[in-house]
């Protein structure tokens, strides 16, 4: 049976990274019989340009009808004056919505070959391994209303909404909780439940469904302290939930206690596993076409693909060996570049991944 993979690269540097992934992802679908087709798609700047919408039917369409959908990364200098309605990221936001990805996956491991690449003492980072489960769909970034208003003085207001309904909260623990279950066991549900009745009703919740789940170890922290722990003792987290933004936030924070943000991965999945894949990091405009972009997050993305949206475990395996064999071989983007090692550019680390797939390791 074939499965659609819909391929959305975007903006920036998105192409560059999404055209490595897609070497491995070729190859395997070769050398192991996936079965899978791809199909492209614009979002983002690069669909305004041709479109005059970030967020084109035919790019919804094609998403809609995917299996899984492979995306880079939207957003640009060239697009920030337009209309926050017409902005490269109201793709991505529309994206999530329309297919109610609501469960945004996190990981931030740490390849052991990295620990000096952090910006925190190896011995503080040694063995992190954490999984953020960050709310996708609901929260302050798709709130109503929302909006800048003017005031009766003449003065204008910006104005956003946090809103959490209690079924939004339930299907998010769940996902949190089962995801915990086949790990430590250990879930740190973060809020603001001392200032915001909204996160006051998701610890609530979060409570409520931890009967369900005896053998999962619930505990409760403040974003702030939770921003404070995980630059102090990170690895007292296995998995953290927590809402829309503080996940946005507390996301870029955890992915940078591995090296660099150019190694993490996400999967933004629906209540059937359907799932978008990208990498955390955004679409590094500055460095867009210099050819110098660290692709494994994106290659590491294709991997969470195959995983979770199309059960293919021995081709994601592959995919996850793959990489620690090139890191283990010393080569490095200048991303994660440190002394001794071989800096190599983003076209030359997916051929060392492919060429690492193609030994059969
Ligand atoms: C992310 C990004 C997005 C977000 C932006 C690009 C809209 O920062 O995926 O973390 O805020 O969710
Ligand atoms: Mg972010």
């Amino acid at each position: 049976m074939t499965k659609k993979i819909a391929v959305l690269p975007g903006d920036g540097i998105g192409p560059e990274i999404i055209t490595e992934a897609l070497k491995v992802l070729y190859f395997l679908n070769t050398d192991m019989n996936l079965g899978l087709e791809f199909e492209h798609g614009l979002i983002g700047g690069c669909a305004y340009d041709v479109y005059g919408t970030p967020f084109p039917e035919t790019t919804l369409a094609l998403a809609k009808a995917a299996d899984a959908i492979l995306f880079g990364a939207v957003g640009g200098v060239k697009w920030e004056s337009l209309d926050i309605a017409l902005r490269p990221e109201k793709g991505l936001l529309g994206l999530r919505s329309e297919l109610q990805l609501f469960a945004n996956l996190r990981p931030a491991k740490l390849f052991p070959q990295l620990a000096h690449a952090s910006t925190l003492k190896p011995e503080v980072v040694a063995g992190l391994d954490i999984m953020i489960v960050r709310e996708l769909t609901g929260g302050i970034y798709f709130g109503q209303p929302r909006g800048i208003r003017l005031l009766a003085n003449n003065e204008r207001q910006g104005f956003n909404t946090l809103v959490y309904s209690e079924s939004e909260i339930e299907r998010i623990a769940h996902c949190a909780f089962k995801i915990a279950q086949q790990r430590q066991s250990k879930l740190c549900s973060v809020d603001k439940a001392n200032v915001l009745e909204s996160t006051e009703l998701w610890r609530e919740v979060m409570i409520t469904v931890s009967h369900h789940y005896p053998d999962v170890q619930l505990s409760h922290l403040y974003v702030d302290n939770a921003a404070m722990q995980l630059v102090r003792a990170p690895t007292q987290f296995d998995v953290i939930v927590t809402t829309n933004m503080f996940g946005d936030i507390l996301s870029d924070t955890a992915a940078m206690l591995t090296g660099s943000i150019g190694m993490l991965p996400s999967a933004s999945l629906d209540a059937n596993n359907k799932g978008m894949y990208e990498p955390i990091h955004g679409s590094a405009p500055d460095i867009a076409g210099k050819g110098i972009a660290n692709p494994l997050a994106t290659i590491l993305s294709a991997a969470m693909l195959l995983r979770y949206s199309l059960a293919m475990l021995p081709a994601a395996e592959r995919i996850e060996q793959a990489v620690a064999s090139v890191l283990d071989a010393h080569l490095r983007t200048q991303d994660i570049y440190s002394e001794g090692m071989q800096k190599v550019s983003t076209q030359a680390m997916g051929d060392a991944v492919l060429a690492q797939l193609q030994k059969g390791e």
